[in-house]
This record gives C-alpha cells, structure tokens and sequence, in this order.
C-alpha cells in the first residue's frame, strides 16, 4: 500500500494540572486512547499554584498510572497548551466534562484556545458516571483527614498521598 494515501497521525493532548492524577482522568485517558493514534498526557508547569506534588513527581504518577497503555505518552510544558499543540503536532485538546458547572469554563477556554489557534479543536468526553463528583481537590481534602481514598485515585497515588500528609493509610 501507498503510505502516502494513510492519513496522518491524529494526536491529541490531555492538557491538566493532574495534582495528582485521579481515577477520573485515567477514565479519560483509557477512553481517548481508543479514539486518537497518540494521546499525550500534558502536565502544566503552573508557577502561580502551589501544588502538593511536584511537576517530576505528577509525571511520574502518570507514567506509572498509563504503562498499560501503549499509546498514551506523558509530558510537561509551559506557557500556552495551544502552543505546546502546536509544537508536537496536535490537532486535539482532550477534556473531561463531568457536570453543568465545568461546561461554562470549558467552553470558555475551548472558545479562548480557537482564537489563538484557529486549527485545533477540543473534543469534550463525558465523565463516567461513577466519576462524576471527583476531583483532584476533593481527594486531597479527604487524605489530608486520613479518609480513604482508594476508590479515587490509582494505589502508588494513593500511597504518596498519605506520605505527603504524613498520615497512615487508613484502616479498609
Ligand atoms: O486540570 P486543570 O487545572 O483544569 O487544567 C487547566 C489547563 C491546564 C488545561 C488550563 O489552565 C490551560 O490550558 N492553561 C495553560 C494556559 C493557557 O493556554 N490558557 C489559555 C486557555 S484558557
């Protein structure tokens, strides 16, 4: 076959701050991986937050988190995620919606990042109903009181997150 007649490589990012990685966002992930040759998970280098782990250690937790997934890849960047889709060759941001609240600001940044780069799309995937309610915030809140967390997070995540809390993993 002619490869000149394949069509190129669809790669999409999954631009977040992944502090930490949840259940939810692998869902994600897992799912996006099915739909685009390559999805690379884009951590931001954010210096006006100030994260509980650290950008290498979210990396990491990542790596960990999709190593069952050939096709997923895992970065940092700074600066604009458009830019950064632009400078790997992305034509697609990857979002998770879960509920009413997340649509407004997600369609403002899909309409802010389609004025500056008028090529790439983002493409929204519904949050899994037994996702719904989570987020990265929420299950920090709920470790930094040694409440369990291991229905949200992957295990490794998990286990980091106690650490960092200096707190025990509580009792199943
Ligand atoms: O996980 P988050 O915090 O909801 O992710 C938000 C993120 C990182 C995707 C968004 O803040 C972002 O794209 N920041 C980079 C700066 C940028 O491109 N701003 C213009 C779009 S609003």
């Amino acid at each position: 076959m002619n490869n000149d007649l394949l069509p190129p490589a669809m790669i999409a990012i999954y631009p977040g701050s992944f502090d930490p990685i949840t259940l939810g966002h692998l869902d994600i992930i897992e799912r996006g991986s099915k739909l685009f040759d390559r999805v690379v998970v884009a951590v931001l280098r954010n210096p006006g937050k100030s994260p509980l782990f650290t950008v290498e250690q979210r990396l990491r937790q990542i790596q960990t988190a999709t190593q069952h997934l050939p096709h997923v890849e895992v970065d940092s960047f700074d600066g604009l995620t458009v830019d950064y889709a632009n400078l790997i060759g992305a034509k697609v941001l990857l979002r998770g919606l879960r509920v009413m609240s997340d649509f407004e600001k997600e369609l403002q940044m899909a309409h802010t990042n389609k004025t500056l780069s008028k090529e790439i799309e983002t493409v929204f995937l519904a949050t899994s109903t037994e996702h719904g309610f989570l987020s990265s915030s929420i299950v920090k809140e709920i470790a930094k009181f040694n409440g369990s967390i291991n229905h949200l997070v992957p295990d490794h995540v998990a286990a980091e997150m106690y650490q960092s809390y200096q707190n025990q993993a509580p009792k199943q």
